[in-house]
């Protein structure tokens, strides 16, 4: 199993401190720490997701959950019980950028960075709801992703960008 991919995640409740631990499935071998909610660098040490407000406002968190873009701040680990989960570390396929992350790099799509896990993750969900994107409906639908940097023209143009090589 990919280390940036965690196939499928299973929790078990320790009977002592009444928290979920998160257990690779495939080889069972404990991720480490207790969690009483998802916690991929301290659990998982996976470094991309980052935890910007904790309260389901800024979107740096963005995981895909079965496929689907969501805030992990705001799950509890339980709740992924038995789902797949993709962090950015997972995007990428044999040392190829996906679409999304080469359009953010092709066009100066981030700044300092922070926003840019979550603004993706969301951002490809979004290719893959609605392939056929505007500027319009991409501000619309990434109004959960906040850029401290302000970075939204650039941002967007990514997106559009990721959108069309996609359909091609
Ligand atoms: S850290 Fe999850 S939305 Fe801000
Ligand atoms: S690039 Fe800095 S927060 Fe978005």
């Amino acid at each position: 199993m990919s280390n940036s991919q965690v196939n499928r995640i299973e929790f078990y409740l320790c009977p002592l401190s009444g928290h979920y631990t998160p257990f690779y499935a495939d080889n069972f071998q404990s991720a480490g720490g207790d969690s009483a909610g998802i916690s991929f660098t301290d659990d998982l040490n996976l470094t991309g997701t980052h935890v910007g407000c904790d309260t389901s406002q800024c979107g740096a968190c963005v995981i895909h959950l079965n496929g689907i873009a969501v805030k992990s701040c705001s799950m509890l680990a339980v709740q992924a019980n038995k789902s797949s989960i993709t962090t950015i570390e997972g995007l990428a396929e044999d040392n190829k950028l996906h679409p999304v992350q080469e359009a953010f790099k092709e066009n100066h799509g981030l700044q300092c960075g922070f926003c840019t896990p979550g603004m993706i993750m969301a951002a490809v969900d979004l290719i893959n709801r609605k392939p056929i994107l505007n500027e319009k409906i991409v501000r619309e639908e990434l109004e959960g992703n906040l850029c401290r940097c302000t970075g939204y023209q650039n941002i967007v143009k990514s997106i559009l960008a990721a959108a069309e090589k996609v359909q091609a």
